[in-house]
């Protein structure tokens, strides 16, 4: 939900293309994050798809793999599409690529009120895309994602602690 006055929750929706591999782990680095902060009872935290490839599917085995060798465990997550209702139930839209912007902005009801933004920019400055692993060829690529989702998670913390979304 919003926030609002009766609801102090920040609600916050991870996005990218699958949903099988940056978007949950962002989903499940960033609430480890927020629980080992205290902060837990401050938000609420899921992820979707743009697309509807996996729908269901958990998470890809090696996208956990690498998660749990980081002390998160992300594979009782399910994918899911992004929905209209979204957009009204979530106060911030984050996607991992500027692909994943431009797809959720075509589906945007123009009334509603989620911001929407790219990962990397709105938590750190830095106008850079969270790679898919799914497609990349170097053997880290899965290490790589986490590492920079892991300190964009920080970032975005500490952002969201002292300010509005
Ligand atoms: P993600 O990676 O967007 O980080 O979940 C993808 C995984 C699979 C596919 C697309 C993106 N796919 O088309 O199967």
């Amino acid at each position: 939900m919003p926030t609002t006055a009766a609801n102090s929750k920040t609600a916050i929706l991870f996005v990218c293309l699958g949903n099988i591999c940056r978007s949950p782990l962002a989903e499940g680095v960033f609430r480890h994050v927020v629980e080992q902060a205290g902060k837990a009872d401050k938000f609420h935290i899921e992820s979707a798809a743009t697309g509807s490839w996996h729908i269901g599917n958990p998470p890809d085995a090696r996208m956990i793999e690498t998660a749990i060798n980081h002390g998160t465990d992300i594979s009782a997550q399910r994918c899911r599409q992004i929905s209209p209702d979204d957009f009204y139930n979530f106060d911030l839209i984050i996607c991992m690529d500027h692909s994943n912007v431009r797809n959720v902005e075509a589906i945007k009801p123009n009334d509603a009120s989620a911001r929407i933004v790219m990962l990397m920019d709105h938590a750190l400055g830095q106008d850079e895309e969270v790679p898919d692993p799914y497609y990349m060829e170097a053997a880290d690529g899965f290490e790589q994602v986490y590492q920079m989702v892991f300190k964009a998670s920080n970032a975005l913390l500490a952002k969201l602690d002292g300010s509005a979304v």
